[in-house]
């Protein structure tokens, strides 16, 4: 902060400006008086000088005679009062444009007071630089406090900025650590196989197939979980574009459903369409959400087991459904499963592929729409998971 004093300036006084502003004022007031008079005057002398002496040879006497006159017709009073108006106006004056600028004194006065608290004000800064120079960003339980009751707010307001910041820095930070672990696995696999083709694959057929088919299923599953990644990673830092259009939710259920149908043989799927419902989105987009939850229906669903797609206007808001006749999700892990790589135990111990990062990516597409999940599972009866668009 710079040390440099501003110049103090002499504070405006707004009495002096209205005292000026009245004087002006009754001036005008007087000028006007004068002309008036003169005219009454003439007026009042017209017979006289009609038959007296002409206007231009007016002498010493003549004057004495007109102040006599003037007495006469009791005109000295007049003249009296006129100038008490005057003097009256100028006062009145004076008091009315001081009242009007009154707001422009406060300000001023303020001003005054905030250039005198200059000083006070910049220690108070230094000491709050300080404070933040001395914050470490990474140490969790560090707070901005320099005991100043007056910057408490500002404080308040630094410390929340600084647990948002740390709260997001963490997140990432467990992200890539989580990510860089689901990737070293398949790495690992891969590498084994790659050994076992070495030693034993140039003989052994059966090692050479076995190997072959391992190393194509593991590096299928990488790519995929390195898309998904690059996929939230974009999430993240805005760069997924929504492609909005008008399109019908029926329509785009029923196409999954198709889909659905033909890829998966091993699953009975079923489609309730809820009639037209024109929605705005990207439809591409959430046919991504629709797909993870039904890859997940099937996952966790046995054989033959019913998926049933749904689409609906629920409280008047367009949404579909999947629900599936499967293991169920226990009630303390619904509120993870949208976290970035939690798997529920049971879906672990199934041995059924997986990254954890289906729902991740359902929960952000759902979101950019300003939509919602509804989930409702019971343990080995099945799942019914709605997303409800706005
Ligand atoms: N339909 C479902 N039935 C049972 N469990 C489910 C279902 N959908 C999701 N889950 C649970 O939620 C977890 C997270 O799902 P997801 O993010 O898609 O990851 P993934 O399917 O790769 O494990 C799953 O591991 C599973 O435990
Ligand atoms: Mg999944």
């Amino acid at each position: 902060m710079s040390k440099a004093r501003r110049k103090r300036e002499k504070p405006i006084s707004t009495g002096s400006i209205a005292f000026r502003i009245g004087l002006g004022s009754g001036l005008n007031l007087l000028l006007i008086f004068i002309v008036l008079d003169l005219v009454v005057l003439g007026i009042l002398l017209l017979p006289d000088l009609k038959n007296g002496p002409g206007a231009a040879e007016i002498t010493i006497d003549s004057f004495n005679a007109l102040k006599a006159l003037l007495r006469e017709w009791k005109l000295d009073i007049l003249l009296r009062l006129e100038g008490l108006l005057v003097v009256l106006w100028v006062l009145f004056e004076t008091l009315r444009v001081r009242a009007k600028l009154s707001p422009l004194q406060e300000f001023a006065d303020a001003a005054l007071k905030l250039s005198e608290m200059d000083g006070e004000a910049e220690q108070r800064y230094q000491k709050l630089e300080n404070a933040i120079d001395m914050l470490s960003p990474a140490e969790d339980d560090q707070k901005l406090a320099t005991g100043d009751a007056e910057l408490a707010g500002l404080e308040t307001a630094v410390n929340k900025l600084m647990a948002r910041m740390r709260d997001s820095y963490r997140q990432q930070a467990r992200f890539v650590s989580d990510a860089s672990h689901e990737l070293r696995t398949p790495i690992a696999v891969i590498r084994g196989y790659a050994d076992m083709l070495d030693r034993w694959g140039k003989t052994d057929e059966k090692i050479l197939e076995e190997s072959i088919q391992a190393i194509k299923d593991e590096s299928e599953s990488m790519q995929h979980l390195v898309e998904q990644l690059l996929f939230l990673a974009r999430g993240d830092s805005g760069r997924v574009p929504l492609n909005i259009s008008g399109f019908d939710l029926s329509e785009m259920m029923q196409e999954v459903w198709e889909e659905s149908v033909m890829i998966d043989k091993a699953h009975d799927y079923r489609f309730e369409s809820g009639g037209n419902i024109p929605v705005c989105g990207d439809i591409s987009l959430l046919k991504q959400a629709a797909r993870i939850l039904i890859e997940n229906a099937s996952k966790y669903t046995p054989e033959g087991g019913e998926i049933m797609l749904k689409s609906l206007v629920a409280d008047g808001h367009p949404a579909f459904s999947v629900q599936d006749s499967g293991i169920g999700i226990s009630e303390s892990d619904i509120p993870h499963i949208f976290e970035r790589f939690y798997r529920a135990d049971d879906s672990r111990s199934k041995q059924t592929g997986g990254s954890g990062l289906g729902l991740a990516i359902a929960r952000w597409i759902v979101e950019r729409h300003g939509g919602h999940f509804e989930i409702v599972s019971r343990k080995d009866i099945g799942t019914r998971i709605t997303v409800i668009l706005p």
